[in-house]
């Protein structure tokens, strides 16, 4: 039994050596050296296999079995590098240097994050200043300083998502627009303000093809002395104009909003078709003297413009919902 045990034992070593002594060969011609050396008429295992014309029969039970293990063992090792240097040849012998390298992707600019600059950098051409602001408000703000008390009709447009952190003075919710930037802005500023805030607003809504419930917008206040309307007219018409191309022509009706008076709403005229694209008007007194200005000593103007859909008329969009459904084919078509 001792003798089963060294042979079984120098088995297990010869394929231990083998198997090494492959994996550090780095030429061609190791490995047939390798092959020579285990597996050629005088190597390693036909030295081995004379064994067993020396063995009991009990022990060509045992040890038989192995030997024959070995040698595919072995057989394949050989196999299988000479596959993998084959196929090394294979490549070193195909390489064209002169093949061009593949392209590094890089990512782009969001088509939201497109459209916000260049209507933020067209009113910064007209001396407005940029301003961010919070996504989670308060009631406070969002409708209370905005004219929109809590039993005003006005406040079913704002489907709101309120947020589970009441304390004794607020209710908070995330902003429904961003209206309430006007009078955060007012109070900590003194006129002349001329700014624009853009940012990311929520609504508790249905989505459809127009309608998301996180969208953008971007918000714009102006107040000084003596601010007249044909001012909130030729900015507007003038951002239109630097979007939409220099004969681009704009409409304004009237709407209402509860923060200004009177309250306006701009289309313009696209494809045949007049458009609206955004919301304005001159600024409440109210909400002036909510934040503790004299509606005698300064007036202003505000608008709010929605950008995805001014994106989505310059760039052919149909369904709103792209902006945020993460597909890389609508994504990759916007180049910065
Ligand atoms: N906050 C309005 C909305 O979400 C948009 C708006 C309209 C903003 C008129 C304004 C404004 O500043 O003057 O529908």
């Amino acid at each position: 039994m001792k003798n089963t045990e060294s042979i079984l034992k120098n088995i297990e070593n010869l394929k231990k050596s083998a198997s090494d002594e492959i994996s550090n060969n780095s030429q061609k011609s190791d490995l047939e050296d390798w092959r020579i050396k285990y597996l050629g008429r005088n190597g390693e295992l036909s030295s081995l296999m004379k064994i067993m014309k020396d063995i009991s029969p009990d022990e060509k039970r045992i040890i038989g079995p192995k030997l024959n293990q070995l040698k595919n063992d072995l057989n394949h090792l050989f196999e299988s590098f000479q596959l993998n240097n084959s196929q090394t040849q294979k490549y070193v012998d195909n390489f064209d240097i002169t093949l061009p390298g593949r392209n590094i992707s890089h990512g782009t600019l969001h088509p939201t994050t497109l459209i916000i600059r260049e209507i933020c950098d067209a009113f910064r051409s007209m001396g407005f200043q940029i301003h961010e602001g919070n996504e989670i408000e308060t009631e406070k703000y969002n409708f209370d300083l905005l004219n929109i008390p809590d039993d005003h009709p006005a406040r079913d447009q704002w489907d709101t998502i309120w947020l589970n952190l009441t304390n004794n003075e607020n209710n908070y919710l995330l902003r429904t627009h961003t209206s309430p930037m006007q009078a955060r802005i007012m109070e900590k500023n003194n006129p002349p303000i001329r700014v624009v805030v853009p940012g990311k607003c929520y609504r508790y809504e249905a989505t459809d093809a127009t309608h998301e419930w996180e969208f953008h917008q971007i918000e714009g206040l102006a107040i000084d002395k003596k601010i007249s309307f044909s001012e909130l007219k030729g900015t507007l018409y003038q951002m239109a104009r630097k979007i939409f191309g220099s004969d681009q022509q704009v409409r304004f009706r009237c709407d209402f909003f509860p923060f200004v008076e009177p309250g306006v709403d701009m289309s313009i005229l696209w494809e045949g078709r007049w458009i609206e694209i955004l919301g304005a008007g001159m600024v409440h007194p109210k909400v002036l003297t909510g934040v503790g200005y004299d509606p005698n000593e300064y007036s202003g103007f505000a608008f709010g413009i929605g950008p995805e859909r001014v994106s989505m008329l310059k760039n052919k969009i149909k369904d709103i919902r792209n902006f945020h459904a993460n597909d890389l084919r609508f994504l990759s078509q916007f180049v910065n």
